[in-house]
């Protein structure tokens, strides 16, 4: 696996749970960490949907945004992504993105940026989010898992009694963040019997 390179990746795509995704590009920002941001066309409406975010303020918060149809940006490229970037995180991951990227259909940069990053041997982690999941959801997830990419279900830990939707969050994003090796203390943990 190539670990070198400091960028991250973090795509938003259309599923529910976008909140997810802009609280993750909050947290990576105040860290410092440089964050490359895409959001499809599909995430736009469910932001609109289900947060009170501008997404012109979410977009300029990020270190570089990229516009999910430009194919030619630095992202679409091994030669950019193999020094450069450590991992990509799609979070909420849409069923049409994990199939996407399950099967190698790079039409937009989303997509590509997946395809580069697995072929360059680097972290996909992937927050998918529908329910129930059929068969062919599940199979390329598990198709997906099968070549290294970690599967994060948004599902939080019920143990650790979290009270509020933002405390909800919070858990579920610290955990993404564990799979890329950013370890926060967002995530209560679990230090044995209570
Ligand atoms: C409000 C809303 C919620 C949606 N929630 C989901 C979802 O949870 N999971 C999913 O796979 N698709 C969901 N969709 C459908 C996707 O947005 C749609 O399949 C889209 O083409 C995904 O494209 P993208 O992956 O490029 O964003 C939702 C759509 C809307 C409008």
């Amino acid at each position: 696996m190539g670990a070198e390179g400091r960028e991250l990746i973090l795509a938003i795509t259309g599923a529910s749970g976008v909140a997810i995704g802009v609280r993750l590009v909050e947290v990576l920002v105040e860290r410092g960490e440089a964050v490359h941001l895409v959001i499809s066309s599909g995430a736009e409406t469910v932001i609109r949907q289900e947060t009170g975010r501008a997404i012109g303020d979410l977009k300029a918060l990020a270190t570089f945004y990229h516009s999910p149809h430009d194919l030619a940006a630095p992202l679409a490229s091994g030669s950019y992504v193999s020094p450069n970037v450590r991992a990509m995180v799609v979070a909420p991951c849409s069923m049409k993105t994990v199939a996407a990227i399950a099967s190698g259909f790079a039409e937009n940069l989303i997509g590509r940026a997946a395809d580069v990053i697995l072929k360059e041997g680097k972290r996909l982690v992937l927050v998918p989010r529908e329910s129930p999941l059929n068969v062919i959801h599940l199979e390329n997830l598990l198709r997906l898992a099968r070549v290294g990419v970690a599967i994060v279900p948004p599902t939080p830990p019920f143990y650790q009694r979290p009270s509020t939707v933002p405390e909800l969050l919070d858990q579920i994003v610290g955990r993404i963040l564990d799979q890329v090796g950013i370890h926060t203390d967002l995530t209560r943990r679990w230090s044995g019997h209570p």
